[in-house]
């Protein structure tokens, strides 16, 4: 090689770095590590049951609204159902490994209660109890700690079909299930979340119609607010009597709401969409009772009510998982009982995800701030992620979007902790490319691309942006 064929050599890679995205970026942030963050902060990923694990009627489990409702054509977009998903079940072996590959200490999951208990109540399936023996070993054996969260909204089919969320013997059937759980799981696992985000399966299924059930109702949904409501606190309790030294949360989705306008009509919508989507579930854990005043139509929940209920309603969580995808920009408008409108975003003014969800970094902390009003001991964001147009090329997924997404959020993340609030905990939504409820696989969250056809798993390269910053 001659002087001149060495130094293009050098320049030609010289060249790719410096148009390599991450490194462009890295340099430009040579400061932003993990260690800002403290050497007992948690980084883990958040998957669900429903949404990766597949294997829906094998080894005995049973029937749930979520199989039900997306085998029935028409509920969800390309008639995708979860039926396989990402084979996680058969899988979960090979996937721990390459999360731990990656660099992340914590894998946040949830337990599929129809492969435990197929009936709802009653008898229960050992090959569902050793799944996740087997999940939960395999978590430990590779130094990954397993946080479990009791339900992400796929409910016994047999339940539903007696009533599910609207009943109130639903306090029966969870508390058997969550007696099971934490007797055959707490002896390993310290890290338990009761609900995924009860709002969003209390509106989207029991109001709008649109997740399982699939019921729009104002009478269900309430029941079902006031049921997982008394559900949430009794879960945390069964965890706190069965698990020794166990770390107890339950998940909130939490989003910043904004008037559209400053005007006053626009700040009240603002504050009455502000408490459907971010007060209804923490209010009442917190024994603050339900935010009646600030929407009067949840008076309506007096109907459920029972004596003794408000004082059950309390319970002392070691934290909350704080989940943030979007900010909602409100106007009045038409929505019954609420009497307000979210402003679409503007493509055209502001970045949108794949699920047209605007990026706002600042928002993450505007809301952390918000959270961290309440009289809550710590705050885990136990999900925030994005869907962006993952396209495979020469054998990479070149999502810089997505890097760049996590890169601002965890910064504003950041921003919070190091003005005093207890942040312990960062979770990204999502480990691999999976079942998106009602949107079906279109929308990719994953870090990880999922070839459904095939189930090959490729690391994007936001998954190698974690491993770097992780490592
Ligand atoms: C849910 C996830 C869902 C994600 C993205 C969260 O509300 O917990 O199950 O996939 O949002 O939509």
């Amino acid at each position: 090689m001659n002087r001149s064929e060495f130094f293009k050599m050098i320049g030609g890679s010289l060249a790719f770095w410096y148009m390599n995205p991450s490194f462009v970026r890295a340099m430009a942030n040579p400061e932003f590590t993990k260690a800002l963050f403290g050497e007992d902060f948690h980084w883990g990923v958040t998957t669900s049951a429903y949404q990766i694990e597949g294997a829906w009627n094998v080894d005995g489990k049973g029937e749930s609204i979520w199989d039900r409702f997306s085998n029935h054509e028409g509920h969800i977009k390309d008639k995708a159902t979860g039926n396989i998903a990402c084979d996680f079940y058969h899988r979960y072996h090979d996937d721990l490994k390459l999360l731990k590959n990656l660099n992340f200490k914590d894998f946040r999951f949830s337990l599929a209660w129809s492969r435990l208990l197929p009936e709802g109540s009653g008898k229960v399936n050992p090959k569902g109890i050793d799944f996740y023996n087997r999940v939960i070993d395999d978590c430990l054996a590779l130094g990954i700690e397993p946080w479990v969260t009791l339900f992400h909204w796929d409910l016994p089919q047999a339940l539903e079909d007696k009533g599910g969320w609207t009943s109130r013997d639903i306090l029966g059937w969870f508390s058997e299930y969550a007696e099971l759980c934490t007797r055959s799981f707490g002896d390993r696992v310290k890290h338990w979340m009761v609900l995924n985000e009860p709002t969003a399966f209390t509106t989207l299924g029991y109001l709008a119609g649109i997740h399982a059930p699939g019921h729009r109702g104002l009478n269900k949904f309430l029941a079902a607010v006031h049921h997982a409501s008394m559900c949430q606190a009794e879960g945390g309790r069964i965890i706190r009597s069965n698990v020794p030294e166990a770390h107890i949360g339950t998940s909130f989705s939490c989003s910043l709401i904004e008037p559209h306008k400053a005007k006053p009509s626009h700040q009240k919508a603002a504050k009455r969409i502000d408490v459907m989507m971010n007060r209804l579930f923490i209010e009442p854990s917190l024994g603050m009772g339900y935010p009646v005043a600030d929407l009067p139509f949840l008076k309506k929940l007096d109907k459920f009510m029972q004596p003794g209920d408000m004082e059950k309603l309390k319970f002392d969580f070691d934290f909350i998982g704080l989940q943030n995808y979007f900010r909602v920009e409100a106007k009045p408008g038409i929505i019954p009982f609420i009497w307000a409108n979210r402003v679409k975003p503007d493509r055209g003014k502001v970045e949108l995800t794949e699920m047209g969800w605007e990026v706002l970094p600042e928002g993450i902390y505007k809301i952390i701030k918000q959270f961290s009003r309440y009289p809550v001991k710590e705050i885990v964001i136990s999900e925030n992620g994005a869907a962006f147009n993952d396209v495979v090329a020469e054998g990479r997924v070149h999502d810089s979007q997505r890097e760049h997404y996590f890169e601002q959020y965890l910064k504003q993340v950041l921003r919070a902790k190091n003005e005093g609030v207890n942040i312990t905990g960062y979770f990204a939504w999502t480990f691999v490319d999976n079942f998106e409820w009602a949107e079906g696989f279109y929308p990719r969250f994953g870090i990880v691309y999922n070839d459904f056809e095939s189930q090959q798993r490729l690391v994007k390269d936001s998954g190698f942006w974690f491993r770097d910053f992780l490592k």
